[in-house]
């Protein structure tokens, strides 16, 4: 049964992306790489990368010495690239009318309990942002993620942002059936909802960044992708940066994607749900002993954080973590057939 639908999510996925690649997308533009500056060619660039600099932000706020060093190119050289980088970024400030403009097309997708949308700010997970679960096994972090993969299909008035769904899935856990039943519960189309879906198995870290690339090609390509989940955010970087002196690469490699993911939700006005696993904190003798992995770099990279856990005779208990605009309250939810929801 569930080979069977995964053949039929990957029919669907390839027959709408062959309608839809005629379309373009004006709005989207090709973002400048470092190889679009002067004095920056393909070896330069290979320089700064290896030296965590990946993008014209990074570049643009550099002092001309440090990058020619960096670089290995003169002053002069190096002074032109900053410019350059910092015209192409237009960087300045933005008025009031324009800033608010932006916030308003901000759309929101139910999580399908009302106390976790009051959590979040009321209205459930957000576009523009990234939302993110950490928790033990069992505690409804991909319950969450496939409830939201429906719930983002609902029209705006019913909690929805009228949009499809991108479920990057890292472990395996994608299941057609629960979202069938969970649809079924909301009573839309089972079948359409599934078409909707656009889900890819990632194989390691680097396959996971790259389809990162692919999801803005898909919406170049006219799909109408409101929520990207990535399920889990970090188990391969974990699983393959495991030694000790490798955190430090790992932490860097983890910084970019996050940056990356941010980048695609801005850009694309769209909601970016991922989910954390955790690890024990033997330094932590009260309260639970349990921290997110990834640490400082996930927890700044996320709008919302959200840390799950089981609650009594089968709730959940969901609790916010450092929201710069939010107090740190929790509240309760229950994982049912048909998804996340207030009341068992
Ligand atoms: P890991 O991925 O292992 O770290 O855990 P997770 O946080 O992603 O857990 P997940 O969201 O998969 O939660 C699993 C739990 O959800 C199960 O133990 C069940 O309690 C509940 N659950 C999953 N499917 C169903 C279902 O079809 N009906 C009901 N009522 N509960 C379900
Ligand atoms: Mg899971």
């Amino acid at each position: 049964m569930a080979k069977k639908d995964i053949e039929e999510i990957k029919e669907a996925i390839d027959d709408d992306s062959k309608k839809k690649r005629k379309k373009v997308d004006d709005e989207v533009k090709e973002e400048p790489s470092l190889t679009d500056l002067p004095g920056i060619g393909p070896a330069v660039a290979a320089k700064l990368e290896s030296a965590g600099i990946y993008d014209l932000m990074s570049l643009a706020v550099m002092s001309p010495t440090t990058l020619g060093d960096i670089a290995g190119v003169g002053a002069a050289v190096a002074r032109k690239a900053i410019q350059a980088a910092r015209n192409l970024l237009d960087l300045g400030f933005t008025d009031g009318m324009e800033f608010a403009k932006k916030r308003q097309n901000v759309t929101y997708v139910t999580t399908g309990s009302k106390s976790l949308n009051d959590l979040l700010g009321g209205r459930g997970v957000e576009s523009r942002a990234i939302t993110e679960a950490y928790g033990a096994f069992g505690s409804g972090k991909t319950q969450l993620g496939l409830t939201l993969a429906v719930n983002v299909q609902l029209p705006i008035e019913k909690g929805g942002a009228n949009g499809k769904t991108v479920f990057i899935d890292t472990e395996g856990t994608f299941r057609p059936q629960r979202i069938k039943q969970i649809a079924d519960k909301l009573g839309l189309n089972p079948e359409t909802v599934l078409k909707n879906i656009l889900v890819a198995r990632a194989f390691n870290s680097d396959h996971q960044i790259l389809l990162l690339e692919k999801v803005a090609e898909m919406i170049k390509n006219g799909e109408p992708i409101k929520m990207v989940i990535i399920d889990s955010l970090t188990a391969h970087f974990r699983a393959e940066f495991a030694g000790r002196g490798q955190l430090a690469d790992r932490q860097q490699k983890l910084n970019r994607y996050l940056h990356d993911l941010m980048k695609l939700a801005e850009t694309h006005n769209l909601a970016v749900y991922v989910t954390n696993q955790v690890m024990a904190n033997p330094a932590m003798m009260f309260g639970d002993p349990t921290t997110a992995i990834g640490g400082n770099i996930v927890g700044h990279a996320s709008t919302y954080r959200m840390y799950l856990r089981r609650g009594k005779a089968g709730s959940r208990v969901a609790k916010l973590i450092d929201s710069p605009n939010l107090p740190d309250n929790e509240c309760v939810f229950w994982v049912t057939d048909g998804g996340v929801v207030d009341e068992e």
